[in-house]
């Protein structure tokens, strides 16, 4: 491989994000944690090296340094913050500790012609305790803002620059331009990372790994799952195995659905595997929300397990797993696997299978997958698709799961989705643009009841409540502002249509405090 950047991670939140910048300017970079051994490194054949921010202070002992084959390569280098801190103090500069932060909008100003910031001013993002004091011998200084004498700097001769604030959040308007000019025009990178080459590479690696052996996939009818089959068809054909597992916590005719699509879509015949009572028997009297989550995704496996020894135990096994799942269990000092919750992705390996895993989505973020999808020919339907939990509606079902009591929610859950759906706010998740859509939206079953009235008749039934949130990557949410009329509309006819409902509430809380689903 070449044509690529490799970014060395020094542990800030942003990570994540310069690399979906990067790969936005169609230019392929892998995150390396520091540390990481130049060999590993230096296999992708970079052309650049970008250094993220981070947490640490340069003075104190042990914190994170840059390896000598970033300098030794001779290639472009770009510090971002703590990136720039470090490369100022490696190279002979100075760096002032600092002990208050700026944080915040700033205003640049460009001071001397240079090939990744333009001339005049522009509103950029910082978040930074130390800053420069002198730039190392070699270095202009190429931007200053009110609290950052030093703001941006550079070696033009050698393609070494830094940056005091972060070109990748979306405060920083003309970010993406910086860093793509830093990757095209500074590293002379090709963007070739497109769709179709990434289909092209996958297609071929898929089939050198399986050769004639036959693969098994767990289609859930998510993004990922859905993705990751199509690609692993597309390279295998027939020796694609597609199961299905119906685990009776799926929303309102999601298995007809799902079933359609693949066969309309990638002529793909989903093997379905009714294990409806199964689910139903080990979610009896269940209400501990941990508990369900075990259950289901142990009961997942063994099911999973079976149809596999059934169909002749498969060497391989399709998993949908991105970037971002990898990134986070190999981050350096980030907190890694918070136990908020149990998550249980459908497809997701057990530690004692005994498959060799094919994961052609293990180096593609969300936004790549969804056009990855695309290109292959998948609906918006599909590639559109709200997250759905993998222990599916039993943890949208409070308290005890019941079939009569997942009925209900299903029903409910259908209602609000039409009615989003009528209003043209479901499948709105493209990040920042929206206003008042959704990026997920489901009704929850709580297990209360209350009085009402109906007719002259008093009531005592259950509470559904509506969730809908805006979110760009569902680490945090805002509840969407949902037109009044439309919550009145989905109220009148959940409460008139369903059967054992008498009252609707709206979720107003924000993720944090709240997570987006209840349980
Ligand atoms: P929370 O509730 O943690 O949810 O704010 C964040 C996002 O993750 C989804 N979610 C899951 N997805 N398996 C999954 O594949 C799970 O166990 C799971 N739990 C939550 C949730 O729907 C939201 O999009």
């Amino acid at each position: 491989m070449s044509n690529t950047i490799a970014i060395i991670d020094f542990g800030s939140q942003y990570s994540q994000l310069i690399a979906r910048r990067i790969r936005e300017a169609n230019v392929y970079c892998e995150l390396f944690p520091w540390d990481t051994p130049a060999e590993e490194v230096l296999a992708i054949q970079p052309k650049g090296f970008i250094l993220s921010g981070g947490p640490a202070s340069v003075y104190e002992p042990g914190s994170p340094r840059i390896h000598p084959y970033v300098f030794e390569s001779r290639l472009p280098v770009l510090g971002i913050c703590y990136g720039m801190q470090v490369l100022t103090h490696q190279l002979g500069g100075t760096v002032s500790i600092s002990a208050e932060r700026e944080y915040g909008a700033a205003q640049l100003e460009s001071i001397a012609p240079n090939p990744i910031l333009p001339l005049g001013t522009q509103h950029v993002w910082m978040s930074h305790g130390d800053r420069i004091e002198s730039p190392p011998p070699g270095f202009t200084i190429l931007g200053r803002s009110d609290n950052s004498p030093i703001a941006a700097m550079g070696d033009l001769s050698r393609g070494y620059f830094g940056l005091q604030f972060h070109p990748e959040v979306k405060h920083t308007p003309g970010g993406t331009q910086i860093l793509s000019s830093f990757v095209i025009d500074v590293c002379q990178v090709e963007p070739t990372w497109t769709p179709e080459s990434i289909i092209t590479k996958n297609i071929t690696r898929i089939q050198q790994q399986v050769g004639q052996d036959p693969v098994i996939s767990a289609v859930s009818g998510g993004v990922d799952s859905s993705v990751a089959t199509a690609l692993v068809h597309k390279a295998v054909g027939d020796q694609l195995i597609p199961v299905f597992v119906d685990t009776g916590l799926l929303r309102q005719g999601e298995v007809r659905h799902v079933q359609r699509a693949m066969q309309r879509e990638l002529g793909l015949e989903l093997i379905l595997v009714d294990a409806k009572d199964q689910f139903y028997k080990a979610l009896d009297g269940v209400v501990d929300p941990e508990q369900k989550r075990r259950l289901i995704g142990e009961l997942f496996i063994r099911t999973f397990e079976e149809q596999a020894r059934r169909l002749g135990s498969p060497r391989f096994l399709v998993q949908g797993t991105i970037y971002p799942d990898v990134v986070e269990s190999s981050a350096p000092d980030r907190a890694q696997a918070s136990s908020i919750k149990t998550h249980h992705n459908v497809g997701g390996l057990p530690p004692d299978m005994k498959f060799e895993l094919v994961e052609p989505l293990r180096y593609l973020f969300k936004d790549e997958v969804r056009a990855v999808g695309k290109e292959l020919g998948l609906s918006d339907e599909i590639v559109w698709r709200q997250p759905f939990p993998g222990p599916g509606l039993a943890i949208r079902c409070l308290g005890e799961v019941t079939p009569t009591r997942l009925n209900r929610l299903r029903a409910a859950d259908a209602i609000l989705t039409n009615e989003l759906d009528a209003a043209g706010l479901l499948h709105t998740s493209h990040g920042a643009e929206q206003i008042h859509g959704s990026a997920q939206a489901f009704a929850v079953l709580l297990p209360v009841r209350t009085v009402g009235v109906m007719g002259d008749q008093r009531t005592y039934q259950e509470v559904i409540a509506l969730r809908a949130v805006t979110s760009d990557d569902f680490m945090t949410a805002d509840w969407a502002r949902l037109p009044y009329q439309l919550l009145a509309n989905i109220s009148n006819r959940i409460v008139n249509e369903v059967e054992g409902i008498n009252r609707v509430v709206y979720d107003i809380t924000s993720k944090p405090p709240a997570t987006i689903e209840w349980e």
